[in-house]
């Protein structure tokens, strides 16, 4: 049985000088049919002036990913059937955060020089002793599988909210890239790695946890969680003098302490205020927040089951440390 497909889609063709339009156009595709055999009989039949950039038609290659609806997908797993059961308009516009070549085409190639810059493959100082293949064992690997699922499809940096206001960011692909390298029993640049990263400025501090990331990726590589992940790898390393670990070990101890978050605490002990001039600098701060009446309560008091809160941060902890001495011996084995 084939079904209507009314799609409106996003026109745009920076050389010619002109401005953005939307263009409606209507077809009939299978019951089966995805956006992206819509796109493809419209360009064949209709209009083939209609850019847009695909290959596998089956969610490997990763070159169709376009905003659907407002949401960035892959426009060859989207079925039409389930975004438009009545033949209601769809919306198909080009990825976000990077730039349009034509109509449903972007330049990809901001986000390759990110996934290089991370250094995208194994570094081991040398072939190992047996002087045979390295043979990961199996325990290794299976945290790695999720992140290794990858496309490199570019919805994520489609949707990040930190790369809409700071281009510099080196975002969620890459990051997830840069952790899945830095894991890998078989390197030894982790150290080195992490260093960077941690350093840099668009690194693994400036995720924001929006989680738009994670809700878009179409092969579930949850990027958020890598850099999270990659966090904890650089504070387990040693590596402390930074804001962001001011901000995770303030807000943890406050919530470990009393079972919420002290908000006063929270701006003073993210921040290093080391000197007078430090701490004056945050007064015109301070006096915004307290004139429009967002300073928050300084007295702090425990939940009633704060006890409850401490011992999920004790299993944490002890759960946390089990990992940390499972992955260091599997570094030195
Ligand atoms: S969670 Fe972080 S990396 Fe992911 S989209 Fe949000 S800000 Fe970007
Ligand atoms: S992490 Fe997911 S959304 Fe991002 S490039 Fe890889 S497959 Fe695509
Ligand atoms: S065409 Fe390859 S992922 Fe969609």
């Amino acid at each position: 049985m084939a079904i209507e497909a009314r799609l409106r889609v996003r026109r745009y063709d920076p050389e010619s000088g002109g401005e953005p339009y939307y263009q409606e156009y209507e077809t009939s595709v299978p019951e089966w049919g995805t956006v992206l055999d819509a796109l493809i009989q419209i360009r064949e039949e209709q209009d083939g002036t209609l850019t847009l950039r695909c290959s596998c038609r089956s969610a490997i290659c990763g070159s169709c990913a376009m905003k659907v609806n407002g949401e960035s997908a892959l426009a060859c797993k989207t079925k039409l059937v389930d975004i438009a059961p009545d033949g209601e308009t769809v919306t198909v516009e080009p990825m976000g955060n990077q730039p349009i070549v034509r109509d449903l085409v972007v330049d990809m190639q901001p986000f390759w020089d990110k996934v290089r810059a991370v250094q995208p493959y194994l570094q081991p100082d040398g072939p190992p002793e047996s002087g045979r293949e390295y043979l990961a064992p199996n325990d290794a690997m299976q945290h790695l599988s999720g992140v290794m699922n990858c496309i490199m499809c570019g919805a994520c940096v489609s949707e990040c909210t930190v790369l809409e206001v700071d281009d510099k960011f080196l975002g969620p692909a890459a990051l997830a890239k840069a952790y899945r390298f830095a894991a890998d029993p078989r390197d030894d640049k982790t150290q080195e790695r992490l260093v960077d990263l941690f350093d840099m400025d668009g690194g693994m501090w400036d995720c924001t946890h929006c989680f738009e990331c994670v809700q878009v990726c179409p092969k579930g590589v949850e990027p958020m969680e890598r850099i999270v992940k990659l966090r904890e790898m650089a504070m387990d390393a040693g590596l402390e003098d930074h804001n962001g670990v001011r901000h995770s070990k303030t807000f943890a101890d406050s919530v470990e302490h009393s079972g919420w978050l002290n908000e006063s605490q929270l701006a003073v002990g993210s921040f290093k205020l080391t000197n007078v001039k430090d701490q004056l600098g945050n007064m015109p701060v301070a006096l915004r927040m307290l004139m429009s009446g967002k300073m928050p309560n300084p007295i702090h008091r425990p939940i009633p089951s704060v006890r409850e809160v401490r011992r999920v941060f004790d299993e944490t902890e002890r759960q946390h440390q089990q990992q940390v001495a499972e992955s260091t011996s599997q570094k030195e084995a």
